[in-house]
């Protein structure tokens, strides 16, 4: 695992960026793991930048997006689906009918998820899956308890997770759904790479926990420990609480930069 500290939000986010447009420069046709929420947001802007200022081109890769909400069609402003089209597909030239995001209308969670699985396959497995970190360690909706095996399901949301997302639902709790559909961790683990983005103090304890606490089904981001090419960019204050801060700045500086093999 490697992990990168900057200064501040803003140059972490753009670095997460280069990493994303660096992969797809190189493999064009390569199968992107997405993610949503606050801190991917600014990522999503910054491909977009480059897409049009730079040429940076979507036509020929695939996107798989982690999760979505249970109850939620593509349509609903609140969904996934409809965040990632207003934050990045709308606006860059991916073939709309290679993004995919789970289907938050099934009734069937364990169907939807044979499908999507199926889906990842058949693109050939995911190159490079981004993620973000919940506040209670949870990665795509993988809440505590989930398995090292879990492969795309439904799951119930903890309070805390639905307290922590209430700000696009005008901020009540109870009107985010109790439920989502996602990529299990067995599913993100088998991802080729894995770059994992987390900025500001409130993100600092489990950030600290999941990357160098044990490996523990109560967070599932401390999975990600597990996964041979890993790379963490972070900004000072998520880095707050890291114990090893000083030996991954050597480790960065020393490289020059990142690493292609990060085990
Ligand atoms: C949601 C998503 C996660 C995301 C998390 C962090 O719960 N399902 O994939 O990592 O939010 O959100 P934020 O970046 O807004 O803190």
């Amino acid at each position: 695992m490697e992990i990168i500290i900057r200064p501040d939000a803003r140059s972490a986010v753009l670095l997460a960026a280069q990493i994303v447009s660096d992969r797809l420069r190189t493999r064009p046709d390569i199968v992107l793991g997405l993610a949503t929420g606050r801190t991917v947001a600014p990522i999503y802007a910054e491909l977009v930048r480059m897409h049009r200022q730079e040429g940076l081109d979507f036509s020929r890769c695939r996107c798989f997006n982690l999760d979505e909400y249970v109850g939620l069609a593509p349509d609903d402003p609140r969904s996934y689906r409809a965040t990632m089209q207003r934050g990045l597909f709308d606006l860059v030239n991916v073939d709309p009918a290679r993004t995919h995001v789970p289907d938050g209308m099934t009734t069937d969670g364990r169907t939807e998820g044979r499908r999507y699985e199926a889906l990842i396959d058949a693109a050939g497995g995911i190159g490079l899956q981004l993620l973000g970190l919940g506040e209670n360690g949870h990665i795509g909706f993988n809440e505590p308890k989930s398995s090292v095996m879990s492969r795309t399901r439904m799951r119930t949301l903890t309070q805390r997770t639905r307290e922590q997302n209430a700000p696009l639902f005008g901020g009540d709790r109870d009107a985010v759904p109790a439920q989502a559909i996602t990529m299990g961790v067995g599913t993100i683990l088998d991802a080729a790479e894995l770059l994992m983005v987390a900025t500001g103090s409130a993100k600092a304890d489990m950030l600290a926990r999941a990357l160098e606490g044990p490996v523990d089904s109560t967070i599932s981001a401390s999975m990600i420990q597990l996964h041979p090419r890993c790379q963490v960019v972070a900004d000072e204050a998520a880095a707050a609480s890291l114990q090893y801060r000083q030996y991954y700045d050597w480790v960065v500086r020393g490289q020059g930069q990142p690493l292609r093999e990060t085990g």
